[in-house]
């Protein structure tokens, strides 16, 4: 866990209010597990709070991000420009499990929208140790999907759009239903809104692996102020999203 200064070497626009962030420096040293994340300082004295983001990769000296605009935070961020020096504290929080798995076994990841984004950085570390997937990704509509090339040449696709703009006509439940009641995966990794977590707890509630990454609002990142609390399954308490996640398993947390 440690704080570094990056330059800001590329952004783009990859679908509506989605962008691909590439910051470079010091970062090549770094390791991680997919599913962790970095707290980024937006470059503005009014909004004190770092945001967390996925970590996508880091590849040499950069550190890849993929992120929504939703609030003020990520707005200033999207008009950041080449060149720009971001503060960024991390790798944070714990990683998806992977140890257990055998090259050649099957897993499937399931994304809901810009749950997308820590999920890539798992995809290429499976396929890089001979697991093969399979994706669902599920969005809105046909122009909130990216990178559906890099996925393609990696996996099995399947996309879902609630519209019926592209894909599957209605949502990642209806999906499975139709067309993967009868697959067996070794594992199954999850990330994107709440509803869609749960959904896949009540679905996959008999298989022994079944983990998700949680999205809830951060404040210091690193376990300290109880923000961002995820009610425990098996006892009254709670667990920290930043600390003790931000992924987690279906028998530990209810998403
Ligand atoms: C561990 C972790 C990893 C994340 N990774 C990514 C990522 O890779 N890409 C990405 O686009 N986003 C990611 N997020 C969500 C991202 O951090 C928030 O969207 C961002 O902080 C919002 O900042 P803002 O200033 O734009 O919005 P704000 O102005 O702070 O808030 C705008 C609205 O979004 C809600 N909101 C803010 N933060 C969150 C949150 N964490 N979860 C749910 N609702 C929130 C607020 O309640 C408010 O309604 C991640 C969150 C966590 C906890
Ligand atoms: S954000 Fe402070 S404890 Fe998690």
């Amino acid at each position: 866990m440690q704080q570094r200064v990056l330059k800001l070497k590329a952004q783009q626009q990859i679908a509506p209010n989605t962008f691909e962030l590439i910051l470079s420096g010091d970062v090549a040293a770094l390791a991680y597990q997919p599913g962790q994340f970095v707290m980024l300082q937006i470059p503005d004295t009014a909004h004190l709070l770092r945001r967390p983001f996925g970590i996508v990769t880091i590849e040499a000296d950069r550190l890849h991000l993929i992120y929504r605009t939703v609030g003020v935070g990520t707005k200033l961020l999207s008009q950041c420009r080449s060149g720009q020096l971001l503060s960024v504290f991390g790798p944070l929080g714990n990683g998806f499990p992977t140890a257990f798995l055998k090259p050649k076994q099957e897993v499937l990841l399931i994304a809901g929208g810009i749950g997308m984004a820590p999920l890539l950085g798992l995809l290429k570390r499976l396929v890089a140790h001979g697991i093969v997937v399979t994706i669902i990704f599920g969005v809105k509509t046909k122009a909130a999907l990216f990178y559906q090339l890099e996925l393609e040449s990696l996996a099995k696709v399947y996309y879902t759009t609630e519209d019926g703009t592209f894909g599957f006509h209605g949502n990642v439940n209806s999906l499975i239903e139709a067309k993967l009641t009868q697959a067996h995966y070794q594992a199954i990794y999850g990330c994107g809104p709440a509803g869609l977590l749960q959904m896949i707890a009540r679905r996959y509630q008999n298989h022994p692996h079944v983990y998700c990454a949680v999205e809830r609002p951060l404040a210091c990142g690193i376990g300290e102020c109880y923000a961002c609390v995820v009610p425990a399954r098996q006892q009254n308490g709670y667990y920290k999203a930043c600390e003790d996640g931000p992924v987690f398993s279906k028998e530990q947390v209810v998403f």
